[in-house]
């Protein structure tokens, strides 16, 4: 039975964490699965022929996400296309439930408008608030984010906001999915 590939990008650690426990889940329901760095897929390769549907999973960093993932989705256009295939993103800004939703998230919504990619299926994941782990700058843009969306702006937070549980409800989906012709 062909696998899944997950491919994702992850600037501070949490969407590498959220994508290994797709893979493990997906895994325990007895399907192959593989996760990629988005940057080791590109200087290696993917051996497109293992894989019947692919993941692309990545944080939202200042408004957008990675230059890398948009390289990724419009050299790979065609391979996403060619097999059932899947999008999540990670947002601070999703903690809020109202914008936990694909309608109701605006970085879902910029990426479904931008991508040439459409995906089969989209999923929104609130992320993580790490200020020890983010570095001195990204920490003070970050502050000022909260600080308009008023959230923890205390340097020593860390929160994880992410729904496990809807985490393993998506891994579920995709697995559903990649059993599908
Ligand atoms: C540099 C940086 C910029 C971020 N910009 C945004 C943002 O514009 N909007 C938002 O909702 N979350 C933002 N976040 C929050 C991340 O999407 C969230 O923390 C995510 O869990 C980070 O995943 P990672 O550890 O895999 O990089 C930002 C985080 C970092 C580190």
């Amino acid at each position: 039975m062909p696998g899944v590939l997950i491919v994702y990008m992850s600037r501070r650690g949490h969407t590498a964490r959220v994508t290994r426990t797709i893979m493990r889940t997906i895994q325990a329901q007895g399907t192959e699965c593989d996760m990629m760095d988005v940057v080791e897929a590109k200087h290696e390769g993917i051996d497109w022929d293992k894989y019947h549907t692919v993941v692309v999973g990545a944080p939202v960093l200042y408004g957008n996400f990675d230059d890398t993932v948009w390289e990724f989705i419009e050299k790979h256009r065609s391979e996403l296309e060619a097999r059932n295939n899947a999008f999540f993103c990670l947002s601070v800004v999703a903690r809020n439930p109202a914008k936990a939703t694909v309608e109701g998230n605006r970085y879902m919504q910029k990426f479904t408008a931008k991508s040439p990619w459409k995906p089969n299926l989209l999923k929104v994941f609130a992320g993580k608030v790490d200020y020890p782990n983010w570095g001195f700058w990204d920490s003070l843009s970050i502050k000022f984010i909260m600080k308009m969306t008023k959230g923890p702006t205390d340097p020593n937070t860390v929160i994880d906001y992410t729904d496990w549980d809807e985490v393993e409800a998506f891994s579920l989906a995709v697995n559903e999915m990649s059993q599908e012709g």
